[in-house]
């Protein structure tokens, strides 16, 4: 453990390499915390829409990031996610509504405004913390970082598949393209890019099923000596 009240596990990369299902699945091995650091950006572009705020207004969507009247709400097999009480956990997760995340989370202020709320899921047993600049910027001193990768080809299938079992009709060369455009965007911003931490331990999950992913990390964990909870 470093010299943080809790020990930390930090997941990173883009969208789609099955980091949002890892870091759940290791959470609940663990019985830890879980940030999901992707949806406060998500519920921010979401209030700054129902406010009337416009996405480049760096300054006004700050302010909203720094009240941000978001709650998490542990449910059967997922968290809930509520924006002034109401549930936005299905609105949150569209492709535009992960485009819009990606717009805000280019600017600085907002990024300031959400650093605080971040580090205060830091708490014991211990955090497992997923986003793009958790192992960078939010928790550099973390003591396990996992950056995953897949090709974009790869991610858009994996998108793609994901969305029709939702019902959700989507057209997948628009779709490649759509996450290409993320991708550009959250890797090239000034602030926080997207990029592995220099001591991020790198997996390419292209040809890996999430079931080796996860094999995969809970043997880092164990040998990192983080697996003190873990349920087996
Ligand atoms: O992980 P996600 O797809 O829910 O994230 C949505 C957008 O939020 C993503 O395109 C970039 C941004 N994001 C970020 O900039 N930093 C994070 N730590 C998490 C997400």
């Amino acid at each position: 453990m470093t010299g943080r009240s809790a020990p930390i596990i930090t997941i990173d990369g883009p969208s789609g390499t099955g980091k949002g299902t890892l870091a759940r699945l290791i959470t609940a091995w663990l019985g830890w915390h879980l940030l999901d650091s992707g949806a406060l950006y998500r519920v921010t572009a979401q209030f700054a829409l129902a406010r009337g705020v416009a996405l480049d207004d760096a300054d006004g969507i700050a302010a909203l990031a720094a009240q941000l009247p978001v709650e998490f709400v542990e449910g059967e097999g997922d968290t809930r996610v509520l924006l002034e009480s109401q549930d936005v956990t299905d609105l949150i997760r569209s492709e535009e509504a992960g485009a819009r995340a990606s717009q805000v989370a280019a600017l600085g202020p907002v990024r300031a405004a959400l650093l605080d709320r971040q580090h205060a899921f830091a708490q014991a047993p211990g955090l497992v913390a997923d986003g793009r600049d958790m192992g960078t910027v939010v928790f550099p001193a973390a003591d396990l970082k996992i950056y995953l990768t897949a090709s974009v080809e790869e991610r858009a299938r994996r998108r793609y598949k994901q969305l029709n079992e939702k019902g959700m009709g989507v057209n997948l060369p628009q779709l490649l393209g759509d996450i290409a455009e993320r991708d550009r965007r959250d890797e090239q911003r000034s602030i926080s890019p997207l990029k592995p931490a220099t001591d991020a331990i790198i997996l390419d999950t292209t040809d890996s099923d999430i079931a080796a992913v996860v094999l995969h990390v809970k043997r880092l964990v164990r040998e990192a000596g983080l697996a003190s909870g873990a349920t087996s």
